[in-house]
């Protein structure tokens, strides 16, 4: 019930549209109870048995309104009738029509407004999902599997659309439809409504009982959901290898093992949400064969009822069956809903740890230098940065060597601020990384990788991720920096083409030049390279190569190369060994002494 609550905070913006639907649904309910009310007259005349009223009844005030009303349709009927039998019959048909189509009418109209309501609360839903997702931090989504959070931004939201909105319009109406109901009844005869009221709560205690294992099977059944999404997207990303490993069996053994437990969970949830309806309405004809049974010898035996008011019975208490049904699926509804509110509910409140300060500051540029101080750092037990120091200053290019593993990306990953020191700090211009804004410092950093991460857009929009605000001129100037402009030329569409997934119509040197001019086009003062040439063949690496060189010339970059011809330019190298620094100097001072560096070196020469 508690997360039903939280995502109903979701409503709030559309309140409005809850007012109209209460509204609507307290009409059509009123309606609903009046138009079974109105077979009375109906019946009446079919079985002569309208009563007589002689006199044109006259209006006593509110509480005579029930007298007045039938008096008035008697007398009504009454006249016509001894004229002409067929025109009585059409006026009883008319009133029927009339008010079954006020009450559909109604029902529409609360339904027409509510729907604004569920899909609002979807949208906004999805919306503040997504939003959190991308201000989570990095290591967030290296725990959690990409398949989990899709699931639940899309079946989860889903579940919760048909659970617990689906069933909002219950919540109003069958309450309403109960309560007008129960009086219409009450109006007609005290004795059978309190003989159908003590039947309610009995069948409420045997319907609950059935849904108090639902909520654990639809925890089951979503989770393993985000468990096959999960497979689908690593499949779909990683689908070249799968074949070329023919490993298609091995990833078909275990989607198929994945589909097969959610059957299981699936049939076990349904099965027993199923019950809840063929259940409460057998137990509700149970209650109307002995309402049957008592009111037939009240009509029969007592003579104390007519035969027409107690059809007229019947079907209203029919009538109440329904919502007491829809009221017993939505309990059933809200326990599974719950589930998948639950795991909505977790990615929204999940702790964020790199949240800004509530001091802190904006940088607006780089000056002087940026400073990693004695840092100490792991992911999650091993220490992979020990005591590492290091200054880049304004203007300087430093590159980081040392093998793999070594701890290059996780200094890159720092300075970014993706991850938090343990020990240590990180600062720039004396400010520390912890206490600026994090989408200030950002803004100074443009970033290049090994895997030139692109999104399945045009070239364009690509570049524009850079600087959205960026004019087409500069665009093809970022271009040109980055030995891109005239492949792109060659493109289908120039800079329109759409560049497939992941911009898989391009070869890897052509995505490393765009990820290049990408960063070009944002035009920040640092530079972080990792890697950025390592995939690629000798004649790309050239064009990229001097990509970069242009992309470095006049900023402070910092470099991480496996390729040691790339850097042998730079004003420092640093030499990384398990995450700390061996040697430091530039090409030439290092080359000169017996320094690993030379050996490392001599090794890529071969
Ligand atoms: N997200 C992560 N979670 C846990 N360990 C990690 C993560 N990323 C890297 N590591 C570990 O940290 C160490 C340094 O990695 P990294 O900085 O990527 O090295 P390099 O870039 O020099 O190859 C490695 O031992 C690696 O296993
Ligand atoms: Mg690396």
């Amino acid at each position: 019930m508690k997360s039903f609550k939280k995502i109903l905070l979701f409503a709030i913006p559309y309140k409005r549209f809850a007012f109209l639907n209460i509204i609507f649904n307290a009409l059509y309910a009123l309606f609903s109870a009046l138009s079974f009310v109105a077979l009375i007259p109906m019946l009446n005349v079919l079985f002569g048995k309208t009563p007589k009223v002689d006199a044109k009844p006259v209006y006593k005030g509110i509480t005579n309104l029930k007298a007045y009303v039938t008096d008035f349709i008697n007398f009504k009927i009454g006249e016509t009738l001894e004229k002409d039998p067929l025109a009585a019959l059409i006026f009883a048909i008319a009133l029927i029509l009339v008010l079954f189509f006020l009450k559909n009418l109604f029902n529409y109209l609360a339904m027409f407004f509510i729907t604004f309501l569920q899909n609002g609360i979807l949208k906004d839903l999805r919306n503040s999902l997504y939003v959190k997702i991308l201000s989570q931090p990095v290591s967030y989504f290296t725990e959690k599997k990409k398949g989990d959070t899709l699931a639940r931004i899309t079946s989860d939201v889903l579940e919760i659309q048909h659970s617990f909105l689906s069933i909002m319009e219950l919540i109003v109406r069958e309450p309403f439809t109960i309560i007008f109901t129960l009086a219409v009844m009450f109006s007609l005869n005290v004795k059978l409504s309190i003989f159908v009221l003590t039947f309610i709560p009995i069948s409420g205690i045997i319907i609950s009982s059935i849904g108090k294992t639902l909520k654990k099977h639809s925890q089951n059944v979503q989770q393993e959901q985000g468990e096959f999404l999960s497979i689908v997207e690593e499949s779909l990303g990683g689908l070249n290898i799968i074949k070329a490993f023919n490993a298609e069996k091995l990833f078909t053994t275990k989607f198929f093992r994945s589909t097969a437990q959610f059957f299981g969970f699936s049939n076990k949830l349904l099965n027993r949400q199923n019950l809840a309806s063929p259940l409460s309405e057998f137990m509700g004809i149970g209650v109307i064969g002995g309402l049957l049974w008592f009111g037939g010898s009240m009509v029969l035996i007592e003579e104390t009822l007519s035969g027409t008011v107690f059809l007229a019975f019947m079907t209203l208490a029919y009538n109440i069956l329904t919502p007491a049904k829809a009221i017993s699926k939505a309990s059933y509804a809200i326990k599974k809903g719950n589930a998948a509110a639950e795991r909505v509910l977790e990615v929204l409140d999940a702790p964020n740890e790199l949240v800004d300060q509530p001091d802190a500051k904006n940088i607006k540029d780089f000056n002087q230098e940026i400073h990693f101080n004695n840092i100490g750092f792991k992911y999650d037990a091993k220490l992979v940065l020990d005591q590492f120091s290091l200054i880049l200053k304004k203007g300087e290019t430093i590159a980081l060597v040392g093998q793999s593993g070594s701890g290059k990306t996780t200094v890159a990953n720092l300075l970014n601020r993706f991850y938090d020191v343990q020990q240590g700090s990180v600062s720039i211009d004396g400010h520390d990384l912890k206490k600026i804004k994090t989408h200030s410092l950002r803004k100074l950093i443009g970033i290049v990788t090994q895997d030139s991460i692109l999104f399945n857009d045009t070239v364009q929009n690509n570049l524009r991720v850079g600087n959205p605000k960026a004019t087409d001129k500069e665009v093809v100037e970022a271009a040109k920096i980055a030995n891109a402009h005239s492949f792109i030329l060659n493109l289908p569409q120039g800079y329109d083409t759409n560049i497939g997934d992941q911009g898989n119509k391009l070869s890897g040197g052509q995505k490393q030049r765009l990820s290049i001019a990408r960063a070009v086009l944002k035009n920040p003062p640092i530079m972080v390279l990792d890697e950025a040439t390592s995939a690629l063949d000798t004649e790309s690496e050239k064009l990229v190569q001097e990509a970069l060189e242009n992309l470095m010339s006049n900023r402070t970059s910092l470099v991480i190369a496996h390729r040691l011809s790339t850097i042998q330019k730079a004003d420092k190298i640093v030499v990384m060994q398990d995450g700390e620094i061996i040697e430091i100097g530039t090409h030439k001072e290092l080359i000169d002494n017996e320094s690993t560096y030379k050996k490392l070196v001599e090794m890529q020469s071969i």
